[in-house]
């Protein structure tokens, strides 16, 4: 496998192209951006501790019948990945109310959501990535009926599956955002899963263990990051 040009760069991630036109490299960086890029930053060794969760993460929900972009692991940042066209939709699954859904609907912080909520971002930097509905993606010809279905289908089983992985290693799943590829006609999930993604909560103590600690101030980043590493990975 060769690596070819720089296919995109996102904020967080460049893609390269490689010697077949169906697979890139997919390479995470240490940069760190919040609120919609207003805030910049870098998080040592982030984009390996991603890197590495992703990896396990695409792993585990392969085995359990999700497809996803994921090939395999090449380096400590790197990953080889299909090439997939992405949906301009970001799906979020929330099992408890906390950041934009507070700001939104005043609920509680912490608030149990039962049965867990899906919800439609539109992603679009420029206009600060909008909440959207079904009708919306419909109007926008973002997805057919049929996809959205499936969306919705799928990260409620990712749902299902990642919640018992990280209540097992002391991990409150609270809420994470999903990003999915067309690929010959198959939706797969593709992007990342990582702390930059999802959120976490310590079981016992209730500790901030994702993101949420660079957006918000809270310190420790890196020490954070290497922490859910060891508990997923070690
Ligand atoms: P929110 O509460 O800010 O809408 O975030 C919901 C989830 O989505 C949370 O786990 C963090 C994640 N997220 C991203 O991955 N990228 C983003 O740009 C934003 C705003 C949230
Ligand atoms: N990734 C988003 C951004 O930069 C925000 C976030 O994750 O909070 O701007």
């Amino acid at each position: 496998m060769t690596q070819g040009d720089m296919l995109y760069e996102g904020k967080a991630k460049k893609i390269f192209l490689t010697d077949k036109a169906d697979e890139v490299v997919q390479y995470f960086k240490d940069d760190a951006t919040a609120f919609n890029a207003q805030k910049k930053g870098t998080v040592l060794e982030k984009g390996i501790v991603n890197n590495k969760i992703s990896s396990r993460l695409f792993e585990l929900l392969e085995h359990a019948g999700v497809a996803t972009h994921f090939i395999k692991n090449l380096s400590d940042r790197e990953m080889l990945a299909r090439r997939v066209t992405i949906l301009p939709i970001e799906v979020v699954v929330r099992n408890r109310a906390t950041g934009s859904i507070i700001k939104r609907l005043g609920l509680e912080e912490g608030l149990v959501i039962d049965p867990p909520l899906v919800e439609f971002f539109y992603k679009d930097d420029a206009l600060g990535d909008p909440l959207i509905t079904d009708d919306h993606v419909r109007m926008m010809n973002l997805a057919t009926p049929d996809q959205v279905a499936r969306l919705k289908n799928l990260s409620l089983k990712i749902n299902e599956v990642l919640k018992p992985f990280f209540q097992e290693r002391g991990m409150m799943l609270v809420d994470f955002k999903l990003e999915f590829g067309l690929w010959n006609g198959e939706i797969l999930l593709a992007d990342e899963i990582s702390p930059d993604t999802c959120r976490f909560w310590d079981i016992k103590t209730g500790e901030r263990m994702d993101k949420d600690r660079f957006r918000k101030d809270l310190g420790r980043i890196e020490e954070t990051y290497q922490e859910v590493l060891k508990r997923v990975c070690g």
